[in-house]
């Protein structure tokens, strides 16, 4: 696959991952592409954990589905997130951004838009939201046959120090390249974020993973082997939508937008 088609066609795995073993080689190729990312000065602050083992994986599934329950139960979530979610296509082309939530349970469809008002607590515990999104969340972690979780090293990602943010940067270059191999073999990934919005459940993973006290655990993704007949979640959202050119970008200073050819 040439590298713009990657580009184009990455996309977040929202569903399930075909039943099948990621191989050694391919595991080998994603962690020797994210090795080639650029850091300040040839740092590579990053360190990686390959999850493979079934009960360990099943572990972070668990907490992934609690975590994703309880945002959605204190309604922390949708007061955080309203403002990125649509409801129709035209919602969706206008913005350019957001996530469409374009499939949902035929009964809750009439209630779509109500569920992120303030009145939406009572709608998302008498329909169970929480419950759907938390077991889909928990099925989709514990059915997939590879956690990829990306660490930094502490002597590098220092929070008030420039060499922390230099360090999240390269962590950014680590994940785009891992969404570009995975797009080009065949492969998914979606981000585990959940956890990291519930303290106590980031910390319940770290130190599943025994991760040392020198380094920070920073992101968790869940992979696999694509499968195109698998059946999408129950509450489920698209987003390939983007900005235009001229939304974006400027020429010589911020106002001249840069018109598409
Ligand atoms: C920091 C960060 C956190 C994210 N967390 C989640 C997540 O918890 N679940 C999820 O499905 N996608 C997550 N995403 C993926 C975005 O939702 C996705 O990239 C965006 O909607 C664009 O869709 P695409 O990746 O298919 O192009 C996250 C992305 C970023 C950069």
């Amino acid at each position: 696959m040439d590298l713009f088609d990657a580009i184009i066609n990455r996309r977040t795995t929202n569903t399930a991952f075909a039943d099948k073993k990621v191989t050694k080689e391919h595991t080998d190729l994603l962690i020797k592409m994210s090795s080639h990312c650029p850091s300040h000065f040839n740092s590579q602050p990053w360190g990686f954990i390959l999850v493979e083992d079934e009960t360990v994986i099943k572990g972070i599934a668990k907490i992934a589905g609690d975590s994703m329950t309880q945002l959605m139960d204190d309604g922390r979530f949708w007061k955080q997130y309203r403002k990125y979610f649509r409801f129709s296509e035209e919602e969706t082309e206008q913005s350019g951004d957001g996530i469409h939530l374009d499939h949902l349970p035929a009964y809750l469809k009439p209630f779509a838009k109500s569920i992120f008002s303030e009145a939406g607590g009572k709608i998302i515990s008498r329909f169970r939201v929480s419950k759907i999104l938390g077991g889909d969340e928990e099925k989709l972690v514990a059915t997939s046959p590879l956690l990829f979780v990306i660490l930094l090293t502490k002597d590098e990602y220092k929070k008030e120090e420039l060499s922390g943010f230099y360090s999240v940067i390269s962590m950014g270059a680590v994940i785009q390249t891992l969404w570009l191999v995975t797009t080009a073999i065949g492969m998914g990934m979606q981000f585990i974020s959940t956890p990291g919005e519930i303290p106590g459940n980031w910390k319940k993973i770290s130190e599943m993973l025994k991760v040392p006290e020198d380094y920070e655990m920073m992101a968790i993704f869940r992979m696999g082997y694509i499968d195109p007949k698998v059946k999408r979640p129950v509450i489920d959202w698209t987003s390939s939508q983007r900005k235009s050119i001229s939304e974006l970008a400027f020429r010589n200073k911020f106002g001249n937008h840069i018109e598409e050819k």
